[in-house]
Formats: structure tokens, C-alpha cells, sequence
């Protein structure tokens, strides 16, 4: 674990913009590079307030991301992306809009369908469209990265795909755009930046270029999520949050997450709870079962959250249990409507997503999965 001489891979998108107010440095951008079609993938929310982004030339706005967005969800915006024969496409949202707008970037005109991209690598052609993603959330890291998920309606399952081709050309990253988040989804998409960075530092394929950004996005979480639920306008806070997502984002590309986020995906697919939410509920339980195998790591992570707590499993769980419940975080499983009688199927899908679980520092196998859930119940 975290070796030196371990090749990596990092790409980032060629232009990263960050700071409060700098939504509208998108249009300049979009004028000067010639585009002037723009398709705008977002949520309700977000579509009533494109203006923000100066867009230059005729735009085309898709409202309809859904949160976990599904394959339905997906045609929908192919549906209307083919229509729009647009230029120039945006995810303005939160990593359900960034996602759709980066499968729509390599799908849309293209021979190839949702299909035949599952898997990485398996987009063929490089996308004729411009691509630019603007977070309205800080959580997913979506902006930075190369990864889209979405849901199969049949299986419940996430399907991702990866691809270089959809890495974006811009990032423009305003922490004001965060504001309007309520704060429960404040803190539960901050705990989900957070996940991304501990589960990436304490990953099997942990690696010292990114540790750099991982305990610092840990750290910045720490230090700013309390404050941003407490007062969703706080800019300083807003932005420590915006930058820990973006590091978060850092980390999924060539590491990526682990058990943490596989135990939380069948919360999401089987009960609809939102990404966040599931992450942080199942956060300490993890952080807590691998501390045996990542113990010097835990501690770091622990003292970047300024907690305190022994290096027994037992005071890592008692310490992240009580900063997730103590942002007003839902941490139980019986109260987001899960039935206990569903806790075995989730462990049999948590446990059949190898690509996460593989990266797990300590082995989890099914019976330690399904006492997860039943501890969280
Ligand atoms: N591509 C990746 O690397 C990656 C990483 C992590 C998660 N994800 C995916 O991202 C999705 C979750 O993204 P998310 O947590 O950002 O949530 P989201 O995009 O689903 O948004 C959550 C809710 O917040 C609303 N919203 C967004 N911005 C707002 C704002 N500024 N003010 C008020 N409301 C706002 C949305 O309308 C929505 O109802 C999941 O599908 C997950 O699988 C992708
Ligand atoms: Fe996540």
C-alpha cells in the first residue's frame, strides 16, 4: 500500500476556474473557444438560473436530471441532445447533472449506446462536442473526473462507465452556486467529499500523489462542513467545501473509493436514498472495520477531522458516528425506510461490486457486510 514506484495515471480537465463569483467566466470561455449552441444539463433547480453562466448563442435547456439519475433519465436527454445538435455541452448541477452531461457528450451522435460504453474504456471515438461542468453541489467531484454513473432500472444496479473522452475542457468551480444546498444536504454531500478522500487514502491502491490531496480534503471537511450547515451563506466555508469536493474528485480518478461506497450503493438503487445520505451513514462503520489493517492511516484521518479517539475500532466508530449525528445526519437505516428484511439482499449486492470492494484495505466479506447493516439498522 501506498508505494512510490506504483505507476499512475492523473488527468485533469485542461482549465480549472475557482473561486466565489466566477460562474460567469463559462460564457467568456465558450465565446472565445467559438461555441455558440449550447445544451445546459440540469435539475429543476439549477435550469431556472443558466443566466448565471453568460452563455453565448442559442441555448438549449434540459431540466429534467433526476437525483440517481436512471437509464430512463439518460434517453430522455439523448432524446433531446440529438435535437439540439448543440456544440457546446454543460453539467450545471450536482453529480447527477454532471454525469448525464458527460454521457451525453460521448453518446449523443454517436453509433455507440449506454451498452456498449459500460466498462472503462470502451467509449471508441473522441466527442464532437465541447464539454464544461459547473457543481452546484460540493460533493461528487464529478467536475474533475472521467467517470459517469447511472442507474439500471432492471438490476438496481449503478452502471459506470470511463472514459478519457469525458474528462471535461472546463471546470468552473463557484462556491456561491452551493448557497441555496439545504443544509441536510449540506452535510451529507460534504460527508460524501470526505468519503471519497478517506476511502482513497486508506485504499489498497492508495498512492502518495494523491494521500496529498486525500487528508486535505479530509481536513478542509473537518474544519468547514459544520459551518456551512450552520450557515449555508458562510463563502469561506462554502469554498473549503467546494475545493474538498474537487479533491475528492482528484482522488476518484486514479484510486477511487472502496467499501464505504459499496455498502452505501444499495441504499441508493434498492431505497432511492440520496448518494450522500447512504455514504455517510455507512462512513464510520467502514473507517471502523478496516482500522485493524490501515491503523496509522485512521489516525490521520481522525486528527485531519479534529477529533479525538483511541486506535481501537471501537473510539474510531464512537468519534465518526458522533461527527456525522452531530450535522444533524440520519444514522440509522431503519428511519430512511428500509425494511430489515431486505438487509440480506443488499449485503449480496454490496458484495457482488468487486470494482469497489476489491480496493478495500481489510477483506469484507458477505456476513461482515449483511453485520454492517444490521449494526446500522
Ligand atoms: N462521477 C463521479 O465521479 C461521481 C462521484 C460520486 C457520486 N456520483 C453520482 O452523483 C450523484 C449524486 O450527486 P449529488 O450528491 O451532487 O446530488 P444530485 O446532483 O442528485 O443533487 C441532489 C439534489 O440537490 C439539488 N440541488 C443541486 N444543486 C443545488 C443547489 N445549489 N441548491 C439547491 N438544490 C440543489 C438537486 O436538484 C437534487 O434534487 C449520484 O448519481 C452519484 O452516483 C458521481
Ligand atoms: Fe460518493
Amino acid at each position: 500500500m501506498t508505494s512510490l514506484s506504483a505507476p499512475i495515471t492523473i488527468v485533469r480537465p485542461e482549465i480549472i476556474e475557482f473561486g466565489v463569483g466566477v460562474a460567469a467566466k463559462l460564457g467568456k470561455w465558450a465565446g472565445a473557444q467559438g461555441f455558440s449552441r449550447a445544451l445546459v444539463v440540469s435539475d429543476a433547480f439549477n435550469a431556472s438560473r443558466v443566466d448565471i453562466l453568460e452563455l453565448p448563442g442559442r441555448i438549449t435547456v434540459f431540466s429534467q436530471v433526476k437525483p440517481e439519475p436512471d437509464t430512463d433519465n439518460l434517453d430522455l436527454l439523448l432524446s433531446v441532445a440529438n435535437e439540439a445538435r448543440a456544440d457546446l455541452i454543460v453539467g450545471f448541477g450536482g453529480g447527477s447533472a454532471m454525469d448525464l452531461a458527460k454521457l451525453a457528450s460521448v453518446l449523443s451522435g454517436s453509433a455507440q449506446t449506454l451498452r456498449d460504453v459500460v466498462g472503462a474504456g470502451k467509449v471508441a471515438q473522441r466527442r464532437q462536442v465541447g464539454l464544461a461542468q459547473v457543481p452546484t453541489t460540493s460533493g461528487t467531484g464529478s467536475e474533475a473526473g472521467i467517470r459517469a454513473l447511472v442507474t439500471d432500472p432492471q438490476t438496481q444496479a449503478k452502471l459506470a462507465v470511463e472514459s478519457i473522452h469525458m474528462l471535461a475542457d472546463i471546470a468552473v468551480i463557484d462556491p456561491s452556486l452551493t448557497f441555496t444546498v439545504p443544509a441536510t444536504t449540506t452535510a451529507a454531500t460534504g460527508v460524501d467529499a470526505m468519503a471519497h478522500c478517506v476511502e482513497a487514502f486508506t485504499n489498497r491502491k492508495a498512492h502518495p500523489m494523491i494521500d496529498l490531496y486525500a487528508i486535505e480534503g479530509v481536513r478542509l471537511v473537518g474544519h468547514y462542513l459544520a459551518r456551512a450547515v450552520a450557515d449555508g451563506s458562510d463563502a469561506e466555508a462554502r469554498a473549503g467545501l467546494s475545493l474538498a469536493s474537487l479533491y475528492g474528485g482528484f482522488c476518484l480518478g486514479p484510486v477511487n473509493t472502496a467499501g464505504g461506497h459499496a455498502l452505501a450503493y444499495p441504499l441508493g438503487t434498492r431505497w432511492h436514498v440520496a448518494h450522500g445520505a447512504a455514504n455517510a451513514l455507512i462512513f464510520p462503520h467502514v473507517l471502523a472495520f478496516n482500522t485493524p489493517a490501515v491503523a496509522e492511516k485512521t489516525s490521520k484521518v481522525i486528527e485531519a477531522l479534529n477529533l479525538k479517539a483511541a486506535a481501537d475500532q471501537a473510539s474510531v466508530f464512537d468519534a465518526t458516528f458522533g461527527f456525522c449525528a452531530g450535522l444533524g445526519i440520519e444514522m440509522r437505516l431503519s428511519a430512511l425506510g428500509v425494511p430489515a428484511d431486505d438487509l440480506a439482499t443488499m449485503a449480496d449486492d454490496a458484495y457482488a461490486i468487486r470494482r469497489l470492494l476489491d480496493n478495500n484495505p481489510r477483506e469484507l466479506g458477505r456476513d461482515d457486510i449483511l453485520a454492517i447493516y444490521q449494526a446500522a439498522y
